[in-house]
């Protein structure tokens, strides 16, 4: 299968983007500008515990979206991580291409590009690299990038500190419900919890003003843990305005997924995002998505639901989930 990726194209020498990345009038950069003076709250995981679940559960009910500091994640950690799958786009082509993934016959796993089904369809200005880190029986280290070396070692250890940071938040975010500090995470089943890596690859666009490096969406996890470049691009929406992240060293940006609007009812939203490009500079970011496993039963929590706060969102396994986003279908 031969796919055409948006690096190549990028490097081609292209002056004009070709029209399936053309995004229509309405959802172009240009069109859709971000608000002036307005910035997403930054919270540092150094304050006392109070203040910090107040904090932390005001962010997800008005943004579901924040930046964390002081998260004990050593900047050389994330710094390596960053060379190393710096380091793998940077391979040949060919060498890339024996980590191809195929959506069509259930390989999500390796390195990807999404395709246009029909001609009206528009696509991203991206490519991307995608595995499971754990829990172990989940990974997959045949389809991990053999290429740099230190691939496996860095990101093994990046995983651990995503689920130690992960439990730290989901206590916060459980506590914000005025629940037990465990509930969020038992939930999502403990030990079960699966983790995911997604390196996103946004290369230089000749016309960054037209096109996207992600489509508005939310992010179908629970909780999704990004470290991007310093090339600025992700943009959230608040009260139907786009509100431009800037780069801020050594944060991770926390996105609330679906999973956690589904389980608190509502109260905590998640983050409606889009990502865009630049003309020079490559954008990468690291994306860790922390989902239940598939067979896990989602729905608001008991202990929110009342005569007087009705459940607003149905009940099914996340898989359920999963199938009907990617095919568009109602939840
Ligand atoms: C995404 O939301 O899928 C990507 C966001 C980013 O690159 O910052
Ligand atoms: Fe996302």
């Amino acid at each position: 299968m031969d796919v055409q990726r948006v690096q190549g194209l990028a490097f081609s020498g292209l002056k004009e983007l070709p029209e399936q990345f053309i995004r229509p009038a309405h959802e172009r950069p240009e069109n859709s500008k971000a608000m002036e003076g307005v910035s997403v709250p930054i919270i540092s995981l150094s304050q006392p515990h109070d203040v910090l679940v107040k904090q932390v559960a005001l962010a997800c009910q008005e943004w579901g979206f924040f930046l964390v500091t002081d998260h004990g994640l050593s900047p050389s950690l994330t710094q390596r991580l960053q060379e190393v799958g710096q380091e793998f786009f940077r391979l040949p082509q060919e060498e890339k291409e024996a980590y191809a993934n195929d959506a069509a016959t259930g390989k999500f796993e390796g390195y990807g590009t999404k395709m246009t089904k029909n001609s009206d369809e528009k696509v991203e200005w991206i490519d991307y690299f995608f595995h499971f880190m754990s829990p172990p029986p989940k990974v997959n280290y045949g389809i991990w990038p053999k290429n740099p070396p230190a691939y496996r070692e860095v990101t093994e250890e990046y995983n651990k500190e995503m689920v130690r940071i992960t439990d730290e938040l989901l206590e916060l975010l459980s506590e914000g419900l005025g629940l037990e500090g465990k509930v969020l995470k038992s939930s999502l089943r403990d030990e079960e919890m699966e983790v995911e890596m997604k390196i996103n690859m946004y290369p230089p666009c000749p016309q960054p003003q037209l096109a996207l490096g992600v489509e508005p969406h939310t992010d179908m996890s629970a909780l999704t843990l990004l470290v991007p470049n310093d090339v600025p691009g992700l943009q959230v929406s608040k009260d139907g305005n786009w509100v431009a992240v800037d780069y801020f060293p050594n944060a991770l940006f926390v996105h609330v997924g679906d999973q956690i609007e589904v389980l608190s009812n509502g109260k905590y939203k998640s983050v409606l995002h889009r990502s865009l490009v630049n003309k020079e500079r490559t954008r990468m970011s690291w994306a860790v998505f922390i989902v239940p496993p598939q067979e896990a039963t989602i729905g608001p929590l008991p202990q929110l639901v009342n005569d007087a706060n009705p459940p607003k969102y149905s009940t099914k396994t996340y898989a359920e989930y999963r199938y009907r986003k990617f095919n568009k279908l109602p939840q």
